[in-house]
């Protein structure tokens, strides 16, 4: 288990002041200022050595992506944005972030902001998050009449300013570019890519965008050094991660863990066990609602980390596990996930706006048993004309569940369709 020492989030349950004086007391703050004499290249350096690689679900390397921003300023600002969007099902850990250790978000604003010549950074919040959109606002203005914010922010020589502003609660507004197209006011749709942020950005200007959790560990990684940070967890996994249990597990939570844990440890030490006990267990999504769930089998030996989840066949997105014990209807469990999708795509591309919509209504079917054995196959065939043929990852997160549903549970649905021909029509649905 993490040892205390190495945890980052010390306030993450708000057992103690979240605000400016509570968070000095943890070490925010701290002597920013030396961090920004390291200069943006070392400081760029410095987070590519601790191997931190980006908490919104991707994996993509932290510091790598920060070192894609040009080296120097030309006729345009450049731009670091921060996705406090959160809203795949599954996941709440950004929002506790924000709601206990606001501070550390916002000096890594500041970090982060100055790495990539940025003197502005725009954070994003979910419109829904209401209570922690008023905290962050609270956290800023304290940080600016203390001198942290504003003109020579913490006394570093760089002047440096944090807006935030609330989103209008749409799902696709996570994706990056989507986000940048709601900040600049318009309809919250993703653009095609290339060209990338970085080269063309928010306003047309050098934009990075980083979830949450990302910047918010940046200051402590800087200040216990990068081999701390590389040292914990496993190879190309390294370093500690928020991880969010929720569903049928005895006590539901979020937890600092490091990367790597065995699934069954995460659960069984900190979420109280499986409901009914780890035999009651019939699959776990693990990253967030788009990951494919996993079996109880593959669950027994399976470690939470990037590429352990990746080899499986499904992905640590953004660490949402969600656990789903024996009384759960996991046809109709992975159908709501279907609504959800099908109803937050933005309808730019066919493959999404349709299949989406086409995958929602078959899988309706399936909760029911309305169907041919053959449609099963027809249902992948279509996940996988969805899969990679669209223009942002909403549709991959589409396919995804059902993927795994059918790799994993075909005989639940193939017995739904034959009490149904049997003409068992309550059998079938349940
Ligand atoms: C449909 C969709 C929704 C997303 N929602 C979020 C979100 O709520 N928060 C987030 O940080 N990233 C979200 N992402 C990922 C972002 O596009 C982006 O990769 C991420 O913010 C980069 O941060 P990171 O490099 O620090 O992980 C979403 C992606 C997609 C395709
Ligand atoms: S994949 Fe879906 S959500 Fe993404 S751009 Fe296309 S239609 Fe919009």
């Amino acid at each position: 288990m993490l040892k205390d020492a190495d945890r980052i989030f010390t306030n993450i349950y708000g057992w103690n002041d979240a605000m400016l004086a509570g968070a000095k007391k943890r070490g925010d703050w701290d002597n920013t200022a030396a961090i920004l004499k390291l200069g943006h290249g070392e400081i760029v350096e410095r987070m590519k050595a601790s191997g931190l690689r980006g908490r919104g679900g991707a994996g993509f390397p932290t510091g790598l992506k920060w070192s894609f921003m040009p080296q120097e300023v030309r006729d345009r600002p450049h731009y670091l944005v921060v996705n406090a969007d959160e809203s795949e099902p599954g996941t709440c850990k950004d929002r506790d972030i924000i709601r206990h250790e606001p501070h550390k978000l916002l000096e890594g604003c500041v970090v982060a902001g100055f790495a990539m010549r940025a003197h502005v950074a725009y954070i994003y919040i979910r419109g829904e998050f209401v209570n922690e959109a008023r905290r962050l606002q609270a956290a800023i203005d304290e940080a600016y009449d203390a001198g942290l914010l504003g003109k020579n922010a913490a006394k570093s020589g760089w002047d440096f300013d944090i807006y935030l502003h609330r989103g209008a609660g749409a799902y696709i507004c996570g994706e990056e570019t989507a986000l940048l197209e709601s900040l600049e006011g318009k309809k919250g749709q993703p653009r095609l890519k290339p060209p990338f942020p970085a080269g063309v950005g928010l306003y047309g200007c050098p934009t990075t965008v980083n979830n949450v959790e990302s910047i918010a560990v940046a200051p402590t990684i800087l200040r216990r050094g990068s081999d701390w940070f590389a040292g914990l967890g496993k190879e190309n996994n390294t370093g500690t991660k928020l991880f969010c249990i929720s569903g049928h597990v005895n006590k539901p939570c979020n937890v600092e863990e490091e990367m790597g844990i065995p699934l069954k440890e995460l659960l069984e030490k900190h979420a109280g066990g499986v409901r009914g006990g780890w035999d009651n267990l019939l699959a776990v999504i693990p990253g967030g609602s788009s990951t494919p769930m996993m079996p109880k089998d593959t669950c027994e030996t399976m470690t939470m980390d990037f590429d352990a989840l990746r080899e499986a066949g499904t992905g640590l997105g953004t660490a949402g596990v969600i656990v789903m014990d024996k009384s759960t209807d996991v046809v109709k469990a992975i159908s709501r996930l279907s609504y959800f999708y099908k109803h937050e795509s933005c309808g730019q591309c066919t493959p999404c706006r349709e299949g989406t919509g086409w995958m929602w209504r078959m899988m309706e079917r399936l909760v029911r048993g309305e169907a041919e054995p053959h449609e099963i196959d027809t249902l992948y065939e279509v996940t996988k004309q969805v899969e990679g043929h669209t223009i942002c990852a909403l549709g991959d997160a589409a396919a995804w569940p059902i993927q795994g549903l059918i790799k994993h549970f075909r005989p639940e649905i193939e017995r739904r369709i034959a009490a149904r021909h049997a003409g068992d029509a309550v059998a079938a649905a349940e």
